[in-house]
């Protein structure tokens, strides 16, 4: 069982002592652990060249290969790892840009449900070269978002867009953690609860991985979506609401003066991080040109 940690943090920071927290909890769960700091790798932007469909379309791998630079050795390191343990910090309220430069990189290549078509068109064809098995393998994630405000108003969208690193893949979220105040503590270090609560999250990573997705308990504040569990929801004129994340419908009420926002079980099965819910989308997308 192999857990990767990665920080997107500055070396020996508030993001890489988190992340590094909960390998060492994980290694204790028996987990054969590896720890990656990106902040001086080269990832640059996805630049929508296509070069990705085009080795598709010749029956090769389908992976960013048009930009060289460290992108590839994080995606063989992510590829590799049963579990990932993903620490960022919030720059302008959302994770800092490296993380969405990989995300960019990594999951239209990677799309689960495009993937397992192709697979399947290349098996039924005799192909010579199949997908990597590594990119249909399920894998088990947790979130740390890491920011410097005093109160969780400045890092609103940090976890929220961290989700978007496993959902073309349809990693499992196992729990998240959303480290704010770190201006005010100065260190992790100094705060008991929040370290005890993250080697928590990496015991209870690596003691998810292998579980069949719908056993795996989540970790973390339960929000307002039951599905990603954050609480970013998009209200407009009626009460119908959208989770944006998961782009499941809901409906929002007051009863006795509090407001309860619920999915239903169609709807949650077909949140964005499933494979019912991109292979909706891949349908979706067919006719594009
Ligand atoms: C450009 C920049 C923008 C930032 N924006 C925010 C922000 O919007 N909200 C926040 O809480 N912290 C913000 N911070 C503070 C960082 O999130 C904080 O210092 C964090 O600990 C950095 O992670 P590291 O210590 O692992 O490098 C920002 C820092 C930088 C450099």
């Amino acid at each position: 069982m192999k857990v990767l940690g990665i920080s997107f943090g500055r070396k020996n920071k508030n993001c890489d002592i988190l992340v590094k927290q909960a390998l060492f909890a994980a290694q204790e769960a028996g987990a054969e652990v590896k720890f990656i700091n990106t902040m001086n790798m080269k990832i640059s932007h996805c630049t929508g060249c296509g070069a990705c469909s085009k080795l598709r379309d010749q029956g090769k791998q389908i992976k960013c290969v048009a930009i060289k630079d460290d992108y590839l050795e994080l995606e063989n390191e992510i590829l590799n790892a049963d579990g990932i343990i993903v620490g960022a910090p919030v720059y302008s309220i959302a994770p800092t840009g490296q993380l969405k430069n990989y995300i960019d990189r990594f999951g239209a290549a990677h799309d689960r449900a495009a993937a397992l078509a192709e697979q399947d068109k290349r098996i039924k064809a005799g192909a010579e070269e199949l997908l990597d098995p590594r990119v249909l393998a399920d894998k088990y994630v947790a979130y740390i978002s890491v920011g410097g405000a005093k109160t969780p108003d400045w890092v609103s969208m940090g976890l929220p867009n961290m989700h978007m690193f496993g959902m073309s893949t349809v990693m499992k979220t196992v729990g998240q953690i959303d480290a704010y105040n770190m201006g005010t503590a100065v260190s992790p270090i100094l705060e008991d609860e929040l370290m005890e609560q993250t080697a928590k999250l990496g015991k209870h990573l690596a003691e998810s991985i292998g579980k069949p997705y719908d056993q795996v308990e989540w970790l973390g504040e339960e929000g307002v979506c039951p599905v990603c569990h954050n609480s970013i929801i998009t209200i407009g004129k009626t009460t119908e609401v959208l989770c944006p994340l998961c782009g499941i419908h809901g409906n929002l009420s007051i009863e006795d003066g509090e407001v309860k926002v619920t999915f239903s079980e169609k709807e949650q099965n077909r949140a964005r991080n499933t494979l019912e819910g991109l292979t909706e989308h891949y349908h979706e997308i067919q006719g594009f040109i």
